[in-house]
C-alpha cells in the first residue's frame, strides 16, 4: 500500500471551506505536496487542492501533460492567486475527484496570470492561455477555486448540482456496501 491520502467526495463540508495561506515550505509541506502528488496520480487526476485530501492550507498539485506511457511534469502551487484574467471565455468538460464520474462543461476565462511559490520556495508566475493549453487553464483555476472552497458544480443551477451529488453518494454507498 502506497502512501496515499483519502480523496474526500461531495457533500463533505471541508471542500466548500477556505483554505489558509501556507507560511513557509518547510518539510511538512514538501511531504505533503508529494503525498498529494501520488495520491492525485493513484486516482488519475490531473489535479488536486488540499480541501481534497482534507487539509485546509493553500497547496495544489498538477499534471496535466499525463500519457499512457507515464508522468508529464508535475506543477507543484503554493498560496496561489489569480491576479489576471482574460475578458475572454473557454468551455471544457470538467470533472473532479470529489465528485467522480459527473462531468459538466465549464466557462472560465480564457487565460490567467497566476502568482505562486513553487516546491523550492520561490515565487513564480503562469500566464495560462486556452487556445495552447486547455487543459492547463481550466485545471489550474479548477484548483484554485477548491482552495476557496468553491466546486465546478456550483456553477450549474442547484437542480444539476444536487442531481450530481446525489449519484455521487449513491456510487460511494454502493463501493462501501461491497467492502467487507
Ligand atoms: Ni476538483
Amino acid at each position: 500500500m502506497s502512501d496515499v491520502y483519502e480523496v474526500i467526495k461531495v457533500p463533505a463540508p471541508v471542500l466548500k471551506q477556505q483554505a489558509e495561506a501556507v507560511g513557509e515550505v518547510d518539510d511538512t509541506i514538501t511531504r505533503q505536496l508529494h503525498k498529494m502528488l501520488e495520491t492525485m496520480y493513484a486516482n488519475k487526476g490531473v489535479g488536486l487542492a488540499a480541501n481534497q485530501v482534507g487539509l485546509l492550507n493553500r497547496v495544489l498539485v498538477m499534471d496535466v501533460h499525463q500519457t499512457k506511457e507515464g508522468r508529464g511534469t508535475p506543477i507543484y502551487m503554493i498560496n496561489p492567486e489569480i491576479i489576471w484574467q482574460a475578458d475572454e471565455c473557454s468551455v471544457y468538460q470538467e470533472g473532479c475527484l470529489s465528485i467522480p464520474q459527473q462531468y459538466a462543461d465549464i466557462q472560465r476565462p480564457a487565460s490567467v496570470r497566476v502568482k505562486y511559490i513553487d516546491e523550492h520556495g520561490q515565487q513564480q508566475e503562469m500566464l495560462t492561455n486556452a487556445e495552447e493549453d486547455l487543459l492547463l487553464n481550466h485545471c489550474v483555476q479548477h484548483e484554485i477555486d477548491h482552495l476557496n472552497g468553491r466546486l465546478f458544480v456550483d456553477y450549474l443551477s442547484s437542480l444539476k448540482r444536487n442531481m450530481m451529488i446525489k449519484k455521487v453518494q449513491k456510487l460511494v454507498k454502493a463501493q462501501e456496501d461491497h467492502v467487507l
